[in-house]
């Protein structure tokens, strides 16, 4: 699959709820409408709808929510295209929010699972409680080890937030040093309507940067997960530090991806609505019509997102929670 700008996309994310048990103030409303069931596809659909894209030179796919841990037999789901890895596919990953971890952690890892990305902004729990809406970071903290026991390589993803967990970025990457995992911040993106006003917490992250490095030494990383983070070294703590930059540092020239929402829209971009419906011609055309579909995304998938900084409404009304990222 390659797009108008000759981009390859080897990279799926696929969103199979927008459900969460969370509610991250820069992410959701207080009180979210979620989506009925009815409109959402079978996991054996999202199954198939897996093994198409691998047809089609997709060799990552990350399952994402809402939080995708909440969907009922989402191990199932993660069986099925395990078996993929290896044949095919080269990784299959997810990112959550780390509170159903101790469950699922083992039957993740025996499913072809190698690697999670867990998103944790604070370590303190009166703080987590905050950002979070309600959320216990002690249970994400025992999701995180057992993540580990069981022999899955875990990346920490922090939303950097002026005012909410600012002052704590240094002690989080002291605490990932300690136990071995990558950091990774991210500037918050305008996505969806929430209560919070977003430019009040946005924070660049070159200046983070710049605070961290008079005691961190950092160097550019030549690993790379083909994500859109831009890693550097800390030889200090023996960990990578990596910087999802939006608002800065546009990196959508390199974009190797999209996105398919739990109803089966597919997205051609976080920052645009640019969009096809496959929900339909999957139950009803079959792969003919999902492939004719997926031409006509790549054909209009957009140059770049365009979110700006100081904007008061958000560039696209649907919530981080519906594409997962
Ligand atoms: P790996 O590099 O494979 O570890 O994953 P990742 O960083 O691509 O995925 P993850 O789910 O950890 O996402 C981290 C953050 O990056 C989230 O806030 C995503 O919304 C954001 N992100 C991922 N892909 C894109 C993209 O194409 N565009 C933008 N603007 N943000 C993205
Ligand atoms: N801006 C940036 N990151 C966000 N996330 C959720 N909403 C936003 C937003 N508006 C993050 C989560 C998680 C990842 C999938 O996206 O914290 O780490
Ligand atoms: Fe849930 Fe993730 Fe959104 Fe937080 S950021 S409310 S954990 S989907």
């Amino acid at each position: 699959m390659i797009d108008s700008f000759g981009r390859r996309i080897t990279y799926v994310r696929i969103s199979v709820t927008d459900r969460c048990d969370l509610r991250c103030r820069y992410c959701m409303a207080e009180r979210m409408q979620f989506l009925p069931k009815r409109d959402i596809l079978t996991l054996e659909e999202v199954a198939r709808l897996s093994d198409i894209f691998i047809g089609r030179g997709v060799r990552r796919i990350r399952l994402t929510g809402g939080e995708p841990l909440v969907r009922r037999g989402i191990a199932d789901l993660v069986r099925w295209v395990g078996t993929r890895v290896g044949d095919g596919l080269e990784e299959l990953t997810l990112t959550t929010n780390g509170t159903r971890l101790e469950r699922f952690a083992g039957e993740l890892f025996e499913a072809g699972v190698r690697r999670i990305n867990v998103s944790l902004d604070s370590r303190r729990p009166e703080r987590f409680g905050h950002i979070t809406r309600g959320g216990d970071v002690r249970q994400v903290l025992r999701g995180i080890d057992a993540a580990l026991e069981a022999g899955l390589a875990v990346k920490i993803n922090m939303v950097a937030l002026a005012g909410l967990n600012e002052d704590e970025i240094e002690e989080m990457l002291l605490w990932c040093g300690s136990k071995g995992l990558d950091l990774t911040l991210i500037e918050t993106m305008p996505l969806g309507e929430v209560e919070e006003d977003r430019t009040s917490h946005y924070l660049p992250l070159d200046a983070v940067k710049r605070r961290l490095e008079p005691r961190f030494a950092m160097t550019p990383s030549l690993r790379r997960t083909g994500g859109p983070a831009r890693y550097f070294e800390v030889p200090a703590l023996g960990i990578r530090l990596g910087l999802i930059t939006p608002l800065t540092n546009n990196f959508c020239a390199g974009c190797n991806r999209i996105r398919v929402a739990a109803t089966g829209t597919v997205y051609g971009c976080l920052g645009h609505d640019q969009k096809v419906e496959l929900r339909d011609a999957l139950r009803e055309g079959g792969e003919a019509a999902v492939n004719a579909l997926l031409d006509e995304l790549l054909a209009g998938k957009p140059r770049r997102h365009d979110f700006r900084i100081a904007a008061a409404a958000p560039a696209v009304a649907r919530h981080m929670s519906v594409t997962g990222g």
